[in-house]
């Protein structure tokens, strides 16, 4: 009997000193140990022996499994370490590696030029003032001088909530809230959305982006203003551009006036993007009408002023020779990251 069992721990040591993995452990511990496992075959013939051999016989094959079992777990325990060797080498990070480029995203062509503007006007002392796109009557129109009958409405038709409420025709709302909470001297520019009932096109939205300049003081003359749009023009479109003002109306402004520059593309000369005539509409502008600063309560007698309003949308577009306002607001990105 001792015979058999010292041969099957030789057995035993020689397959588990090949054992690879656990798998290969588990199928050793099942051929000594398991249920018809050699070793559990010899203990369970333990009850034909005789009263006399039995413990002796016992306790050899008690000894001999918790034996197998050592070497087993042992065998187990190396198997184990091994593994997360392995592993800590496979998962360990190659700080050496490329990294995979990152997704940097673009400006939008007009939050570069609103951008670029502000910073423009507040490093001439400007401040910026916040507007509303739900606006009221009464800031969009009335405190402007456009009376509820006033044909100018019908240029700028709008998206009503009701009687009172509606979406902003254009940040001029602005002006009135700034004269409402400071006093003058005023300098300050707004922008954000505004809106009209239009058809969508190559050149219209119903939802685009204004500028809104106003200084008021004492003294402020008309002279200023141009000053001040020369410059502009030349800030946004090169120094040699020059501006032409031509007369204009809006009931915010008296005079009222409408400003070109000399087309960018072509210098002045004429070509299809200023459509031969040498000049491209900038903006609108004028002086202060006396009305809108009496609805602020401002004293027309002491006090000047001069207001302009500019479409963002448009200098996007003359700025970066987009042919179709529909372009700002696809959100296509092959088109937007263009814009850097
Ligand atoms: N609000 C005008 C528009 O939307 C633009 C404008 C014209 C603004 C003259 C002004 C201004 O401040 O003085 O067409």
């Amino acid at each position: 009997m001792q015979e058999k069992i010292d041969n099957i721990i030789e057995r035993v040591k020689t397959e588990i000193l090949n054992a690879s993995n656990k798998q290969e452990l588990i199928q050793i511990n099942a051929k000594y140990l398991g249920k018809s496992g050699e070793l559990s075959l010899l203990m369970r013939g333990l009850k034909d022996l005789s009263p006399a051999e039995k413990p002796k016989m016992g306790a050899i094959l008690n000894q001999a499994r918790d034996q197998v079992l050592a070497l087993v777990r042992q065998k187990e325990e190396v198997l184990n370490d091994q593994e997360l060797a392995q592993r800590i080498n496979n998962e360990h990070v190659d700080i050496t590696m490329p990294v995979k480029p990152l997704q940097v995203g673009t400006l939008h062509p007009i939050e570069i030029i609103q951008r670029d503007l502000i910073e423009y006007f507040v490093s001439q002392g400007f401040s910026v003032m916040d507007g509303r796109e739900v606006e009221t009557d009464y800031y969009c129109f009335e405190a402007l001088n456009v009376p509820k009958d006033h044909p100018a409405r019908d240029a700028q038709d709008t998206f009503y909530f009701d009687a009172e409420k509606l979406l902003r025709v254009h940040t001029s709302a602005t002006q009135i809230k700034t004269m409402e909470s400071r006093t003058p001297p005023i300098k300050m520019i707004s922008t954000g959305r505004v809106y009209r009932v239009d058809e969508v096109d190559a050149t219209h939205s119903p939802m685009f982006n204004q500028f809104e300049i106003l200084v008021v003081d004492e003294n402020v003359t008309m002279s200023d203003l141009k000053g001040m749009l020369e410059n502009l023009a030349k800030h946004l479109f090169g120094e040699k551009t020059q501006i032409r003002l031509r007369p204009s109306y809006f009931p915010f402004t008296e005079p009222s006036i409408e400003v070109d520059a000399t087309c960018t593309h072509c210098g002045g000369k004429g070509c299809p993007v200023c459509k031969q005539t040498g000049f491209i509409e900038l903006l609108g502008a004028g002086m202060v009408h006396p009305n809108v600063l009496k609805n602020c309560k401002i004293d027309p007698n002491k006090y000047m002023g001069f207001a302009a309003g500019l479409g963002l949308d448009r200098i996007a577009m003359i700025k970066y020779g987009i042919n179709d306002i529909r372009d700002l607001y696809d959100g296509d990105v092959n088109f937007l990251k263009q814009f850097r």
